[in-house]
């Protein structure tokens, strides 16, 4: 975390460097003072990792919401929505998957009945033209509750500039149900235009799922440009979950080169999580209309990627 964005918490919690320091040392324990905060936000000195880890996670009482994100296509961001959504339901927690992508592909495989929901006109894009709230328009499918879309909201990707807050609208109609959930996952669509754009403004984390080969790593670093983008202007706590290998298959040796040089080119700086092996059971559950993670054997390997990365930054909420 860098000065800047330390500056743009405390400002935007309007407290002053002294008020600010006394905070941190009341919730950290520490001896803070003025003169320490302005020196992290000028960048004469580095922001203490406890200090990062504070700003980054709040006092939340209300759901982590995580966007799942690449701007390539087919990098499993959908699949890792639906997924990790209902490992995180099937460990107890309270879950809404919120589908921002007008290809409508999570809204399918979660089991929403789309016609139905088309017809009543009860999709994402009359909550972003604000013709519905997002209350009204969340269904449930197998356990836990979806915000449906479908092709229309594209038609909102076209229209929004000429809007007001047009990438703050997915933010302002979450936050009516955010104290409902633990943790909310919204899908994204493979481009950094207005809904992948409203999804990382609305978000506390950020999850990225990379394919480990060639052609697709060299696109991660062009997102993480966004993300730093929308800190700085929108979202100055949003935070990194980290970048997830999808996909993976340990025998080839091409991916576990490139792989590797994930795991080179961000160590220390952003997570690169356990691979999720490619498991062709995972295409074959979508055609038969259930969640890989409830329904496929316990001991797949792409079931078992799911629960592991569940269970460790489920604890992180
Ligand atoms: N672990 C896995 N093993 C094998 N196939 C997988 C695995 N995870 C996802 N897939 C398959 O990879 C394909 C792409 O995944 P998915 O649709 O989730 O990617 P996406 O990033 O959401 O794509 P888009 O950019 O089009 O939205 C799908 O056919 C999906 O079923
Ligand atoms: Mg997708």
């Amino acid at each position: 975390m860098d000065g800047e964005l330390l500056k743009a918490y405390r400002r935007k919690r309007d407290l002053s460097q002294e008020a600010f320091a006394d905070m941190l040392n009341q919730k950290l324990g520490r001896s803070y003072d003025k003169a320490k905060v302005s020196r992290w936000e000028n960048g004469k000195e580095a922001v203490p990792e406890p200090v990062a880890i504070f700003m980054r996670r709040g006092t939340r009482t209300r759901a982590r919401i995580i966007a799942t994100a690449n701007q390539k296509g087919g990098q499993t961001k959908s699949s890792t929505a639906l997924n990790l959504a209902h490992a995180f339901a099937m460990m107890g927690k309270r879950v809404l998957l919120v589908d921002a992508d007008p290809q409508a592909s999570v809204s399918l495989a979660a089991g929403v009945d789309l016609e139905a929901c088309m017809a009543a006109g009860k999709v994402l894009g009359a909550v972003l033209e604000e013709k519905l709230t997002l209350r009204e328009i969340i269904v449930q499918a197998n356990g836990i509750d979806v915000v449906p879309s479908d092709i229309t909201l594209a038609e909102f990707e076209v229209a929004a500039l000429s809007k007001p807050g047009p990438e703050k609208r997915l933010a302002r109609a979450l936050s009516d149900v955010r104290q409902d959930y633990d943790e909310i996952i919204i899908d994204t669509p493979p481009h950094l235009g207005v809904l992948t754009r409203n999804a990382l403004v609305a978000a506390t984390d950020v999850l990225i799922p990379v394919v480990p080969v060639p052609l697709d790593v060299p696109g991660v670093p062009l997102l993480l440009r966004t993300i730093e983008q929308i800190r700085i202007y929108e979202n100055p706590e949003l935070n990194i979950l980290g970048i997830l290998p999808n996909r993976f298959e340990a025998k080839m040796l091409v991916q576990q080169a490139t792989l590797q040089q994930l795991l080179s080119t961000y160590a220390g700086t952003i997570r690169v999580f356990e691979p999720i092996r490619k498991t062709t059971a995972m295409d074959q559950a979508i055609y038969n209309g259930v969640i890989a993670v409830r329904a496929l054997p316990k001991d797949s390997p792409a079931v078992q990627g799911y629960l592991r990365l569940a269970e460790e930054i489920g604890h992180e909420a």
